[in-house]
């Protein structure tokens, strides 16, 4: 399983109950190196940044040469109004987001094909599904994630492929570190980690004729405040 965003939050925790089957694992990210250690059984790791669309061009030539599966999870959130980014701003957002995982399929999709099937998770957001205020770059991102799988599913039911798509509602992990909202304090207001990377390996584990054709994920109360 190719694993993006694997250094932390969902990503990370995806890698781990991987592990845990025993299936190898390759993550990509930018660092790696507040991971070592916080995890138990390390995994292949290769360094890239995923918002630099000709640096993950070159780089896919040390990528592994077949996967079973991909999980394209690495992003992250930037929220205000479109005047008050820069151009640089939302192309990287945009790049990080969604370019990447279209150049990541691209490479991916013949190769998947030739081997006889696979698995490709997308992880949207629930911004993928409602516009908000101060969404817009995020959203526009997220929003064409949930594009993409449909269309994708579409053009790879006759290849064995399955396209699944996960849409968390907000994710207790780094995400928030540098926004000025974050959830309210308590469980019940966020989900972890780990309740995402379940629901990714359930995907995963489902018969092969069973595809996860989109799952909601909310923590059971909503509410946010400001930092
Ligand atoms: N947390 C939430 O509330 C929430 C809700 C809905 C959807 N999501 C989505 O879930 C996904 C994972 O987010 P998370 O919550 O797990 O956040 P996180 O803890 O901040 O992890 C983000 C991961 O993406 C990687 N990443 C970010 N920018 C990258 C880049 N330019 N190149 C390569 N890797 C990059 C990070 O690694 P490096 O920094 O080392 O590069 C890290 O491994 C994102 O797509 C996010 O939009 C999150």
């Amino acid at each position: 399983v190719l694993i993006t965003g694997a250094s932390r939050g969902i990503g990370l925790a995806c890698a781990e109950q991987c592990i845990a089957r025993d299936v190898h694992v390759t993550g990509v990210a930018r660092s790696f190196s507040q991971l070592e250690q916080k995890v138990e059984r390390t995994f292949e790791q290769i360094s890239c940044d995923l918002g630099d669309v000709a640096q993950l061009a070159k780089a896919l030539a040390s990528f592994p040469e077949s996967v079973g599966a991909l999980v394209l999870n690495a992003g992250y959130g930037q929220f205000g109004g479109l005047e008050q980014f820069s151009h640089q701003q939302i192309q990287r957002l945009i790049d990080t987001n969604l370019v990447s995982n279209l150049v990541l399929l691209k490479h991916y999709l013949p190769l998947m094909k030739r081997q006889g099937g696979g698995d490709i998770v997308l992880i949207g957001s629930e911004s993928g599904l409602q516009g908000a205020k101060a969404g817009a770059v995020y959203c526009a991102s997220k929003f064409a994630i949930r594009g993409l799988a449909q269309s994708l599913r579409a053009d790879c039911s006759t290849s064995n492929i399955r396209v699944h798509l996960i849409n968390p509602g907000p994710v207790d992990t780094g995400f928030f570190d540098e926004l000025n909202f974050t959830p309210q304090d308590g469980q019940e207001f966020v989900l972890n980690p780990v309740d995402v990377a379940t629901v990714v390996m359930q995907a995963l584990e489902q018969p092969r004729h069973v595809v996860s054709d989109e799952i909601n994920l909310q923590p059971m109360k909503r509410s946010f405040r400001k930092r």
